[in-house]
């Protein structure tokens, strides 16, 4: 169900606060200070349930302070213990943390992070096509076709409080180059994509990727010398015209609100803020791919796009696995050239990253919960051997808790339906 305002946008972020209200109002109804209202209750209860009221509040304690209680239920037995239970005197601890535990309620008090639908990015894959296409390493992802099944897995995103997504192309071979010229075509798939969705839905906030891999014929993000050397600056030159394309392509304001530099060549985001502004687009925001390694997870995504690389790794660009101080360098060098928020990817195998960059950085940090960590869980589930609901939620809530603020994942839109309360 989604709040429709005049002219068709979506609300989802009253959706959101309706049904949470909805759930939130049952359980609290604070009693009024108000003695008039007090007495109303008692009495209007005494009726319902038809015993009659006849002793004044003076004669109700007489009688037990006179050693004449008023019946109440019976204390209840004490719940026994299996046979074979061994008997032992309590131990004598100063500080038993079970205590805070012992019930839902005080569990749902004392819980230090919780999620909502307004952390989630959702990553989309959009092609050419009129079809929505499954991607087989990734189930329950599709490429999307960018003019009818875009649309709509916006529409059911925002209807539960996602209002965020990241838009990845999948490129026809033909246009691919060894110097992904198509990465800035104007009219190319996704500058076209985001003007369908601005169109629809002004308030979405679209993030757009910024790297050269979708378009290009070796599959690398930079261009490739003959020797297989990626080239850092030449590739810097063209991701600034790629993301001034992405925001240029709308023109009532931006077309992407946010470019992400997902290339690891290093001072991009420096000549990208300084190509945006030149543009006139100051307001842009840049969310850049701080610590992005050399990851085996991003298998899933590379098939969704067709870009493997043709030969060789990413180890020249993206981070080694094995490296923790490193990711230093790359948060001090995206503050300095006005990165507005850092990114860390994959997540899970990288919390002590995510809690390296929050407690570095005063900058919103997002987590990539990458494709491989997605199919991971999809593909124990779809065997039995995990709770798919259960495995989602409390990966996203960890990644949180590790001090990501936005949670960058292909699941957001199933967890959303599960945190507004769909089975
Ligand atoms: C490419 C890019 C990749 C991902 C996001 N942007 C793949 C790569 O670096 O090879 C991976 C995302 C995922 O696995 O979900 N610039």
């Amino acid at each position: 169900m989604a709040l429709l305002l005049p002219g068709g946008i979506a609300t989802p972020g009253l959706v959101w606060k309706q049904r949470r209200r909805a759930s939130i109002c049952k359980a609290s109804a604070a009693p009024s200070p108000d003695p008039a209202w007090r007495t109303n209750v008692v009495s209007e209860r005494a009726a319902r349930s038809g015993v009659e009221i006849s002793r004044s509040i003076e004669e109700c304690e007489a009688a037990v302070v006179s050693g004449n209680p008023p019946e109440a239920p019976p204390v209840p037995a004490k719940p026994k213990a299996p046979q074979g239970t061994p008997l032992v005197t309590p131990l004598r601890l100063s500080s038993r943390p079970r205590r805070n535990r012992k019930s839902a309620a005080l569990r749902a008090a004392f819980q230090e992070t919780t999620l909502t639908p307004a952390n989630f990015i959702l990553p989309l894959f959009i092609h050419e096509g009129e079809q929505d296409s499954p991607i087989g390493a990734m189930p329950g992802c599709f490429r999307l076709g960018w003019k009818h099944g875009l649309v709509d897995e916006v529409y059911k995103a925002r209807d539960v409080g996602v209002n965020s997504v990241v838009l990845f192309p999948k490129i026809p071979d033909a246009l691919k180059s060894a110097t992904g010229d198509e990465a800035y075509n104007p009219n190319g798939l996704v500058p076209r994509a985001i003007r369908i969705l601005k169109d629809k839905y002004p308030d979405l906030v679209i993030y757009t990727d910024v790297a050269l891999d979708p378009y290009s014929s070796d599959g690398h993000d930079g261009i490739v010398r003959e020797d297989g050397v990626i080239m850092n600056d030449e590739t810097v030159h063209q991701l600034c015209k790629q993301a001034v394309a992405q925001v240029s392509c709308y023109q009532a304001e931006a077309g992407a609100d946010v470019v992400s530099p997902s290339d690891m060549m290093d001072g991009r985001v420096g000549a990208i803020r300084t190509a945006l502004d030149e543009a006139g687009y100051h307001d842009v925001s840049i969310m850049a791919y701080t610590a992005k390694y050399a990851s085996a997870f991003y298998g899933p995504f590379r098939e969704a796009l067709d870009s493997n690389p043709r030969f060789g790794d990413k180890k020249t660009y993206q981070m080694n696995p094995g490296n923790y101080r490193e990711a230093l360098l790359e948060v001090h060098a995206d503050e300095s050239e006005g990165a507005d928020i850092l990114m860390v990817k994959p997540a899970m195998p990288y919390l002590d990253v995510i809690r390296l960059l929050r407690d570095t950085s005063a900058l919103p940090i997002s987590a990539y919960q990458v494709s491989g960590e997605y199919s991971m869980i999809k593909a124990a589930a779809s065997q039995g051997m995990l709770d798919e609901k259960k495995a989602v939620l409390e990966s996203l809530l960890c990644i949180k808790r590790a001090g990501a603020d936005v949670i960058l994942t292909y699941a957001a839109l199933q967890a959303a339906r599960w945190l507004c309360g769909e089975k």
